[in-house]
């Protein structure tokens, strides 16, 4: 299956995909043909730039509206011939005519383990709740942010001195291992979402 990443920044998850994607042992079942990021000079683009990926950056800043931005998104991914999506810390809102158009190819990660700690900072959410677990998720994207079928989950300790920070690099760790294999799951169709937005297994 061909993969188009969506990233904002840093882009560690997206190292993670290409990793994996790209060590044969693994058989993914997916190759990235285009990374597209919101925001110029980023580390994720360089990182896709080095490994020989197409890049693309396409400023939001430039389309007066979400849904002319997204319908851009959308040319482009359609034109490198993308039947996956990934979200790899894209902090972009996607319009519900971009998610319906790409319903049960667009997966997204989460640093808790939903269906707690939606939204912004989340990290900082479960520090602030105490919780003494926490983790990240991967999900299928539904146009309510964070809601959708979750493929992945892996859990993260929260120790009594855990930081936001600290918490944060725990969590990516175990972001980087949960994405790859929900991208395996969906690239091999053993798992598919199903029209009343429940997972369907097949093994
Ligand atoms: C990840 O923690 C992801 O869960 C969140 O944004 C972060 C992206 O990190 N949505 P990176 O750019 O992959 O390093």
């Amino acid at each position: 299956k061909r993969v188009g990443v969506l990233i904002s920044g840093s882009g560690t998850n997206l190292q993670a995909l290409i990793d994996a994607t790209t060590d044969p042992s693994q058989n993914i079942g997916a190759e990235i043909v285009l990374v597209i990021s919101n925001k110029d000079n980023v580390e994720g683009i360089r990182r896709a730039e080095r490994v020989g990926i197409r890049t693309r950056v396409i400023s939001h800043k430039t389309y007066p509206t979400r849904e002319e931005y997204d319908k851009k998104l959308d040319e482009e991914l359609r034109s490198a011939d993308v039947d996956i999506i990934c979200l790899a810390g894209f902090m972009r809102i996607l319009s519900a005519a971009f998610t319906t158009k790409w319903k049960g190819k667009l997966i997204n990660v989460h640093p808790a383990l939903l269906p707690s700690f939606k939204g912004m900072h989340a990290q900082r959410q479960a520090i602030e709740a105490r919780v003494k677990i926490s983790g990240c998720s991967v999900h299928f994207v539904e146009a309510d942010v964070d809601a959708g079928a979750i493929i992945v989950q892996e859990a993260v300790p929260v120790d009594v001195n855990d930081t936001e920070e600290s918490l944060t690099e725990k969590i990516k760790l175990a972001e980087h291992k949960a994405f790859p294999r929900a991208l395996h799951l969906v690239a091999t169709d053993k798992v598919k979402l199903g029209d009343d937005n429940k997972l369907i297994w097949s093994f």
